[in-house]
């Protein structure tokens, strides 16, 4: 594990999710097609995704593609999925191959068909790696998962308690996220993880994905770990 001088002494969060916004911004500023912020995007998520498991984060969920950023232009679209076909295996592989296991959290039938293989390609190929995770929410809103977990329930005929509607939900194997990061001076969670955030920290970013650092996510982690987490109990309770 490494650690700099800026994190010694601090609790690393087990699980951080990412809200990965700017990218369009980004590139708007500097006269660039959006599709090039994306692809500076995606270059961050590798890198960001190599420095937070160096730090002994153990799972990291990012916000690919929500559902409704599925009525954006095609144009933009076509940039999006040409990104992963291109760039998915590489970036990505590169990052599984120090035994981390992928997933993809959302409704990829809406997704073109190669792309869907590929996903699921890179999901078998990692099953066997246990502790470690990188969750691709794509195609993914947090209402549209909420809305099948309660019909399999309904499928299923049996109520419900919070546990086993929690293992209806896409993420049904994750531990739900201590840290949920959104970049791009927005401030919301924009039908991310809304069941399993119920406890999570959020942290916000004024910077754009493209330019948010390895250093800026371990402020992220800093101003994380000063927070008590009372989870609805009083501090009393908690020592
Ligand atoms: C939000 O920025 C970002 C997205 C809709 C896409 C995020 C995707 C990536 C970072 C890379 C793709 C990942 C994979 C796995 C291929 P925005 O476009 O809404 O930015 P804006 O708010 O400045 O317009």
């Amino acid at each position: 594990m490494v650690r700099n001088k800026l994190l010694q002494g601090v609790t690393i969060p087990r699980h951080i999710a990412i809200i990965m916004d700017g990218n369009g911004r980004w590139a708007k500023k500097r006269m660039l097609p959006r599709s090039v912020g994306h692809k500076h995007g995606m270059d961050r998520m590798i890198g960001l995704m190599e420095h937070a498991f160096d730090l002994g984060v153990q799972y990291i969920t990012v916000y690919a593609l929500s559902t409704e950023n599925l009525k954006r232009p095609q144009e933009e679209l076509d940039g999006l999925f040409a990104l992963f076909r291109n760039n998915f295996r590489e970036g990505l592989g590169k990052v599984c191959a120090r035994g981390v296991r992928l997933r993809a959290l959302g409704d990829v039938s809406l997704l073109p068909e190669d792309i869907v293989e590929e996903l699921r390609m890179s999901e078998a190929e990692t099953a066997q790696y246990e502790g470690r995770g990188i969750n691709i929410a794509v195609c993914y809103g947090a209402r549209d998962e909420i809305v099948h977990a309660v019909n399999k329930a309904i499928e299923k005929g049996e109520k419900v308690t919070e546990d086993s509607f929690a293992d209806l939900l896409y993420t049904h194997d994750l531990p739900d996220p201590d840290l949920i990061i959104r970049t791009g001076k927005e401030v919301r969670l924009s039908n991310f993880l809304l069941y399993q955030a119920a406890y999570s920290e959020l942290y916000f970013s004024q910077k754009m994905f493209p330019e948010f650092s390895d250093k800026d996510l371990d402020k992220a982690i800093v101003d994380f770990s000063k927070r008590t987490r009372r989870f609805g109990k009083t501090d009393e309770q908690l020592s």
